[in-house]
């Protein structure tokens, strides 16, 4: 079974300097592409490295819904939120591998750093497409199993080749992206529209 972050380091490491560099938000953002005024899923939200920049790229006119599995990372990120004035970002906790939300809600999902922690990504990834409205899109953004300085455990981290497999068994259109750091690999999935 993967190991979960918070099983294991100090939550304060999400925002670590060196992080910073190899993760930028900004780079994570631009590749999202969420519009202002839209609804963006955040899956394994941790204590909201993404989710405050990420909440102010939507607006008060989008929503956030941040979720994560752990108690922790929530009460967090409630108290980063509430200092910032952040009244469009909802909290929600989820399942391992199911999302309290309703179907067809989200415009973007996201997960940065998730991916290699899912105990059943193929489960997740159904339930993210169900969240997505026809014609979302998911960004997966991970760390590369071919990056040696940092990270979480090698035999935990998967390939974007096997991560795209999964996202294409689950329904989705997948596309390969370059990322702004050799460290993390990015992958957009996109819900096909109906006819
Ligand atoms: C390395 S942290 C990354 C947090 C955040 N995405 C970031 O980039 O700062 C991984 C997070 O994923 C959460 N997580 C692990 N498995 C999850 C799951 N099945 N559903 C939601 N969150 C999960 C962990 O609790 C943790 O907060």
């Amino acid at each position: 079974m993967p190991h979960k972050f918070g099983d294991h380091a100090p939550w304060s490491r999400l925002m670590h300097e060196e992080r910073q560099r190899m993760l930028p938000a900004a780079g994570v953002l631009e590749l999202l592409a969420a519009a202002p005024g839209s609804t963006v899923v955040e899956v394994g939200a941790g204590i909201g490295y993404i989710t405050l920049p990420l909440a102010l790229a939507v607006g008060p006119a989008g929503t956030v819904i941040a979720t994560d599995v752990a108690d922790e990372a929530l009460a967090h990120l409630k108290a980063r939120v509430e200092a910032e004035g952040l009244g469009h970002v909802r909290l929600v906790k989820n399942e391992e591998s199911r999302l309290p939300l309703d179907s067809g809600v989200a415009d973007r999902a996201l997960l940065v750093d998730v991916f290699h922690e899912l105990e059943d990504p193929a489960a997740l990834l159904a339930d993210v497409h169900r969240v997505l409205r026809p014609g979302g899109s998911i960004l997966v953004v991970d760390w590369d199993p071919g990056w040696t300085d940092a990270g979480p455990p090698h035999h935990e981290r998967l390939t974007r080749a096997a991560a795209q497999e999964l996202l294409e068994a689950a329904g989705f259109g997948g596309e390969p992206l370059a990322f702004a750091h050799p460290s993390h690999w990015a992958l957009r999935g996109t819900r096909p529209r109906q006819r």
